[in-house]
């Protein structure tokens, strides 16, 4: 780490000649004084910022606090705007735009005259994709997470986001439930600003950013609308200048331990399923090797640490009193490489030497865990042959091992139109096939795996049902659902040609998830099985349709994995 490395800023604002005159003057128009151009390193705050993003409608004013901190240490911000993507609200899904978000991040970064990047980030996918986009630049770059939403509070209850969404068709069919209910609880769960109080993905995504050295100690929990929120959001100001003046580098902390690190932690506070789907397009993008089979693997014997929605009970503000990711790290202490670089320029475990666990109801010690072994497991078998994916800490113990008969859902408007048919033949043992959702199917791999169960079996008090998809589900869903089947059902995988009745046996323990139909009938429904037509011809959509990857490889477009760096040859004139 050089301190007298030229400042890349500096070929755009350095020269005294035309193109310095053309690089410095326009922007003057905003009113900067002449030095901020005479090599003070330059800031870039990515910002999702947006209104149709609720989850990150209060980065606005956090991209002002940090550059308070950007200019306390002697640098330059400036704020611009990528695509931001909101969970709520983007159809047919966000996952769709994740790719496309990651390249607007990473060209506005290597065309600019940037040393250094603060990511703003809050929403599921405004996470990787920021990350990942500023992971093919390499520059210094640390991340602020946007923080979730105090708790939510209804009838004198806790109500979680996203986790409460999955019981209201059972609500409304099983209890009563007014529209007047609905309404209130609406605005209860949802009080202020931030993203997602439960564990979800967005929560996920920001442990994630923090175990990889990616953000300020303690930075990843802090509720959105918290005091801390915005002195944390200063000192990254501050932190960035001097990890620019350090040459401290996305591929100094991203090395191969630091993406183990994130798997276990991802195991003890009962995290979502996209982080596999997102760490494995960031690994990709870093050039660091890392399989489906590592989150098995490194993931297996962690214990479940965190009684969190939707795992467990309680929800992010409980989280962040009772001690937050500092805890988690102490508790799991040697299962963690605590010596890697972070991006305060300490060492991961030296960073959190004071954290104090203050609700042992919340964050639980290693000897006493709420699941002994809470890693996702990777299934494989004749049903998904490059893998499939179950969250064990969210799915129904005695439902873990079935065996049971298929019910078929050739697509998601096929579930919709069916589901409730009264005489559908289904009941409690059969297993729920969804085809259709995988990354080329829908398109875009949406968050439909974990589908309601038919009205007549939860009115007969049915909880949980095996399903099985090529889909993700939401970060916030639970129950015994297989996800990420690979090969995906569109381009053929065996999911394809799965038919009503047909056997299928799960068993999570053995990792196992077999269809029990010969290998010539197999063969039989292959020769006659059809692609459906792509699902767009033109757009972004259609670049999207030929080049993304299956769910096991982190589902990025094959033209984006790796990284270009930061240079660029060739000036504007
Ligand atoms: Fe934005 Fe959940 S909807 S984080
Ligand atoms: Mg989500």
């Amino acid at each position: 780490m050089s301190h007298k490395k030229k400042l890349r800023s500096q070929e755009w604002f350095g020269g005294n000649d035309k193109m310095g005159f053309v690089h410095r003057s326009w922007l003057r128009n905003q009113g900067y004084p002449d030095d901020y151009f005479r090599g003070r390193p330059v800031i870039g705050i990515c910002n999702t910022w947006s209104e149709l993003t609720p989850c990150n409608g209060h980065l606005r004013d956090i991209a002002e606090v940090v550059k308070k901190g950007v200019l306390e240490a002697g640098g330059v911000p400036f704020e611009f705007p990528v695509m931001s993507l909101g969970e709520t609200i983007m159809r047919p899904t966000t996952m769709l735009f994740r790719n496309l978000a990651s390249m607007d991040v990473e060209e506005s970064i290597r065309a600019n005259p940037l040393d250094g990047i603060i990511l703003l980030t809050g929403c599921d996918k405004t996470t990787p994709s920021l990350i990942m986009g500023a992971c093919s630049v390499d520059l210094p770059t640390l991340v602020v997470p946007g923080g979730p939403m105090l708790n939510g509070k209804f009838r004198g209850g806790e109500i979680g986001s996203g986790s409460f969404n999955w019981q209201i068709k059972a609500k409304k069919d099983t209890e009563e439930f007014t529209d007047e209910d609905f309404l209130e609880a609406e605005i209860c769960a949802a009080r202020s600003a931030g993203h997602c109080n439960t564990m979800g993905t967005a929560s996920t995504m920001a442990t994630m950013a923090e175990t990889l050295g990616l953000t300020l100690p303690g930075a990843s929990s802090i509720p959105a609308v918290d005091a801390r929120k915005k002195a944390m959001a200063q000192l990254s100001g501050r932190r960035i200048v001097e990890m620019v003046k350090n040459d401290l580098k996305l591929s100094d902390i991203l090395v191969r331990e630091a993406f183990e690190n994130a798997i276990v932690v991802n195991a003890a506070v009962g995290g979502s399923t996209n982080f596999i789907i997102h760490l494995q397009a960031i690994a990709g993008r870093m050039g660091v090797p890392l399989e489906l089979e590592d989150f098995d693997r490194i993931g297996r014997h962690v214990p479940l640490l965190v009684n969190l929605m939707p795992s467990g009970k309680y929800l992010m503000e409980d989280y962040f009193y009772a001690g937050g990711l500092g805890v988690v790290m102490n508790e799991l202490g040697d299962l963690l490489h605590g010596q890697l670089m972070t991006a305060n320029g300490r060492h991961l475990a030296d960073n959190y030497v004071n954290a104090r666990c203050y609700n042992r109801e919340v964050i639980v010690s290693r000897d006493q865990p709420l699941n002994p072994a809470a890693g996702i497991a990777v299934l494989k078998g004749n049903l998904c042959e490059n893998g499939a994916v179950i969250k064990p800490s969210a799915a129904t113990p005695k439902l873990m091992q079935h065996r049971g008969k298929a019910v078929v859902f050739e697509s998601m408007e096929d579930y919709h139109a069916r589901i409730d048919e009264p005489d559908l033949d289904i009941d409690a043992d059969s297993v729920i096939v969804l085809k259709g959702v995988g990354p080329k199917g829908y398109p875009g791999m949406p968050e439909v795996g974990n589908v309601d169960l038919p009205r007549k079996l939860t009115l007969q008090g049915v909880k949980d049902m095996v399903r099985i998809s090529d889909g993700r589900m939401s970060g916030t869903a639970y129950g015994t659902v297989v996800l990420h089947v690979s090969p995906e059902s569109t381009i053929g995988g065996t999911l394809a040609l799965v038919q009503d009745g047909d056997e299928i046996e799960l068993d999570v323990e053995r990792r196992m998830l077999q269809l029990h139909v010969s290998d010539e009938e197999l063969a039989a429904r292959r020769a006659n099985w059809q692609a459906p037509d792509p699902m767009a011809t033109r757009g972004y959509v259609r670049i999207y349709l030929d080049h993304v990857e299956q769910a096991d490889r982190g589902a990025d477009l094959d033209v984006l994995v790796g990284k270009s760096g930061a240079k660029v040859d060739r000036d504007l004139h």
